[in-house]
Parts: structure tokens; C-alpha cells; sequence
């Protein structure tokens, strides 16, 4: 397997020591050694599988142990053994699920991949542990490189890339490019039920007062209606009007639109291109900046940006990404560049981190992910057709699908919270891993890795999901 990866424009020259390292026999031996160890116990864990009592007393006592030293229970009682294959995670007490949430769509490649750990080798044997705005090494340059010119296939103008290790910082830094640019406009625009992160800035930003509690206000932020496909004209309107009446009550006021493309956290509420290029339109002619937060979306659509995929591209002044790609990241164009020291941080990534998502991008794009008729949508429709079908068989217990590519959802019985807890939590006992998204109603959502998902394994994730609809 190769030591760099083959999205680097130029293999490390071999006069240099790390290059030296790296083509040493030995460590070419101790790579081929682990991959192969790698595979033999990988290979044992092929499919869904039910805990081993000699295991589940010590078990529970990890979780007791767990949940005191966090402050609180996690919210699944998982704690991983530390193997896994694909979509199958492997717990501390035996048991296999089948992972369809992936830390909330952070693991593309699944667990324990073979490539994953090739990637983790090289990073493994550079001179540190994680990278800095003070020493970036040459897969720094090639992720940054790379993400670029995905992000300018189809004309946007994103010329720069800034790394960072979260979605929320690079959304923070988003926000300060655009505050920065756009100063001393302050005010932002989002769309209800929308999810930004963790920090007090996107606290202010995510439209969920239960996140809030207790901090203070941060900004001022708008909301517009969300995008619906039972009133697509009535609800694209909606917003059109209301941003127009925004822009009467704070003229001037806005520095930014801050948009996901498909509500994540907010319940896999996609929208169209009409919906958004409105919107997008009316900033532009305002001189308002849009922020398009593909955090969740990135690579798991028919391109591999949601805003290509809605055909956005002269739209997309900043954009922030993150979990598949291992490193979160924010694009901006030469424009936005910041005239002062306004963005900086220790860390922008673990080296590890680095030459993974560099992995991850390789692996998605030979695998055919991306395309109309690639394997995105068309695992989207699988997975659709079979939810549809269970939805017909049980009526009133089961209701959709929703979402797009490689995030789809469902509604449960009766769409209160209490309904969809209660089945994910069954649906966990019987091996599927998936989470909830949204309120009024609470949806189920799955974020399959799309870098190993199959359709024998969406099979495999409906059996479950038809055995817990049948026990409501
Ligand atoms: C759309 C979106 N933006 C931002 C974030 C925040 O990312 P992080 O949790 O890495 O800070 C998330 C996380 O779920 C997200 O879904």
C-alpha cells in the first residue's frame, strides 16, 4: 500500500530522511505484518451479534465507571472493544452492532479499515503527533490542496482552506471571516430548526433553546422558514418575503446567511436549488455574505459538496466542513482574505487526522461515491425503496423516508420524542446503531459510511428496523 497518499501532488523527494523512513524494509514489513494482522481479526466480525454474558458484569462496570468520570451516562452503552469491520462495531461486552450513525457521520470508512490504518502508519512515523499554524507538514499543504480544487470543480470561487479539529471552530471561524469582511454588520441569518455547534457564538445560531440554557447571548441572529415539500412555493415565499422584511428592519445590519443544505440535527430537511438561490440572490444583491455549513453533508450527496449538488457554486463565499474528512475545515475566497491576526489556533489537526481524510477523499472518489448515478444516491435509493416499503406494510407505525444521499430518516409512530427513543433503544438491542434528529417530529436518522455501506448491509439495517416497528 502506498505510504503517501495518491491525491499528493509530488511524492516526498528522496533525499529527504522522512521519505528514507518511510521506504525502509523494515517498515514496509512491519506495515505488511499489521495490515495482515489487521485482516485476520477484522475478518471475525462479519455481522450482527448479541453480547457474551461472561462479559456484560465487567462491562457495565466500565460503563459505571465511564459515566462517573464523564459527569454523566453516554448516551449509548457503548464502549468499543477497539475492533470493527466496515459498518460492524464490536463492544466491550461481545456484542456486534451495526453502525449506521458513525459517530454522527465521522467514520466514512467504517471501523478498523485497512487503509485508514496504512494512512495512520505514515502519520504515525512523522516527527509529531499533531500539526500547528506553527509547523504544517507536507499533507497539511496536500488536504488543503485538495480540498480546494474539489471545492472549485464547478466554478466557486474558494481559493483558501483553513484547518481546524471541529465543526463548531470552523464555523467560528466562519462567522469572523464574514463579521470581519462586513464590519460593522453584525447581525446573522439562519433557517429555523437549523444545528451550527457547540460553542456560545453557534449556540446563538442553533435554533434549539434547550442548548442555550444558562448561556449568554452571543449574537443576533434572524430566522427564516425552512424549505417543505408539502408547500414548496408556499414555503420558498415564505422565506423570500421574510428576508426581504429583515432587510427593512435592519438595513445594513446582516454580515451573513449561514445556511446547511440539508437540516441535519434539525430532522434531514433538505432543500432545493430554487429555495436557496433565492435566498443567496437577495444577499448578494445586499452585499450579505453566504456561509454554507457542510459539516454533515460534505461528501455524502451525489458531489462532493452539497453546494454542488444544489448547484450553488456561485453562491458559496464561505464554506465550513468536517467530520468525514477527519479535520474540519473552512474555504474562503481571495476576497474575504482577513486583513488582521484575526484567525489562529495550536492545533489544526492530528497528523494522523490528516493523512486519513486524505485516504478517506481518495477512497470515495475511486469508489464511484459521487456522480448522479453514483453510489451515493443510488444506495440512497435502496435504502429509500425499502423504507417506503416498510411504511406501506405498517402504516401509521413507520413514516417516509426523508434526507438525501448517504443521510436518510425516517419518522416513528407518532413522532414525539418519547416514540422515537424508544426505538432507537430497541433498535440498538436488536444491533442497529442509528440516532434521532429534529423535534415535531423526531425523526430516526442513519449516516451509513458510505465508503463500505452495501446494499446487503441496508438489507441487514431494515430487518432490524422492521423487527422494532413490529414490537410498537
Ligand atoms: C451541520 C453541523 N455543523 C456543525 C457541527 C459541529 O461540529 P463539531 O461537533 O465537530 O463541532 C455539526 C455537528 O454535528 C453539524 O452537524
Amino acid at each position: 500500500m502506498s505510504f503517501h497518499s495518491e491525491s499528493s501532488p509530488e511524492a516526498p523527494s528522496e533525499s529527504l530522511h522522512y521519505a528514507g523512513l518511510i521506504a525502509d524494509p523494515r517498515v514496509a514489513q512491519a506495515r505488511g505484518l499489521l495490515l495482515e494482522a489487521l485482516e485476520a481479526h477484522r475478518n471475525a466480525i462479519q455481522s450482527i451479534r448479541p453480547p457474551n454474558p461472561d462479559l456484560v458484569p465487567a462491562y457495565h462496570r466500565q460503563l459505571e465507571r465511564l459515566a462517573a468520570a464523564r459527569g454523566g451516562a453516554p448516551y449509548f452503552p457503548y464502549i468499543s472493544s477497539g475492533l470493527g469491520n466496515g459498518p460492524f462495531i464490536e463492544l466491550g461486552d461481545g456484542s456486534v452492532k451495526l453502525d449506521f450513525i458513525v459517530g454522527i457521520g465521522v467514520h466514512g470508512m467504517g471501523h478498523s479499515d485497512p487503509r485508514m490504518l496504512s494512512a495512520t502508519i505514515d502519520a504515525s512515523l512523522e516527527d509529531t503527533v499533531m500539526q500547528g499554524n506553527l509547523q504544517h507538514d507536507a499533507a497539511s499543504l496536500w488536504l488543503c490542496e485538495r480540498l480546494i480544487a474539489l471545492a472549485k470543480q464547478s466554478g466557486a470561487r474558494l481559493e483558501h482552506c483553513l484547518l481546524s479539529t471541529s465543526g463548531a471552530m470552523a464555523n467560528e471561524n466562519s462567522l469572523k471571516i464574514a463579521f470581519h469582511n462586513r464590519a460593522p454588520a453584525s447581525r446573522v441569518i439562519c433557517i429555523d430548526n437549523c444545528f451550527a455547534g457547540r460553542s456560545i457564538a453557534l449556540a446563538a445560531l442553533t435554533d434549539r433553546p434547550a442548548y442555550r440554557t444558562g448561556v449568554p447571548k452571543a449574537l443576533d441572529v434572524d430566522y427564516l422558514p425552512m424549505f417543505h415539500p408539502s408547500d414548496p412555493k408556499g414555503t420558498t415565499r415564505g422565506a423570500i418575503e421574510g428576508i426581504q422584511r429583515l432587510f427593512d428592519r435592519y438595513p445594513g445590519q446582516h454580515a451573513c446567511l449561514w445556511l446547511e443544505l440539508v437540516a441535519g440535527e434539525g430532522g434531514y430537511y433538505p432543500g432545493t436549488h430554487e429555495y436557496f438561490e433565492s435566498l443567496c440572490k437577495l444577499c448578494h444583491e445586499r452585499n450579505v455574505l453566504v456561509i454554507f455549513d457542510e459539516v454533515q453533508t460534505f461528501s455524502r450527496l451525489s458531489r462532493p459538496f452539497a453546494f454542488q449538488h444544489f448547484e450553488l457554486d456561485q453562491y458559496a463565499d464561505i464554506v465550513t466542513l468536517g467530520k468525514i474528512t477527519q479535520v474540519c475545515a473552512t474555504l474562503f475566497g481571495e476576497s474575504l482574505k482577513p486583513k488582521g491576526p484575526i484567525l489562529s489556533q495550536t492545533f489544526t489537526a492530528a497528523t494522523a487526522s490528516i493523512r486519513c481524510g486524505l485516504a478517506v477523499l481518495d477512497h470515495l472518489e475511486k469508489s464511484h461515491c459521487f456522480g448522479r448515478d453514483g453510489w451515493n444516491m443510488r444506495r440512497h435509493k435502496y435504502f429509500q425503496e425499502r423504507l417506503e416499503s416498510l411504511a406501506k406494510k405498517y402504516p401509521g407505525r413507520i413514516s417516509g423516508p426523508y434526507g438525501e444521499g448517504m443521510m436518510v430518516a425516517f419518522t416513528p409512530g407518532d413522532g414525539s420524542a418519547e416514540t422515537a427513543k424508544n426505538m432507537l433503544g430497541k433498535l440498538y438491542d436488536l444491533g442497529l446503531m442509528g440516532f434521532v434528529a429534529g423535534s415535531h417530529p423526531t425523526r430516526l436518522r442513519f449516516l451509513p459510511p458510505p465508503g463500505v455501506t452495501t446494499e446487503a448491509h441496508i438489507d441487514l439495517a431494515c430487518g432490524c428496523i422492521e423487527a422494532a416497528v413490529k414490537s410498537m
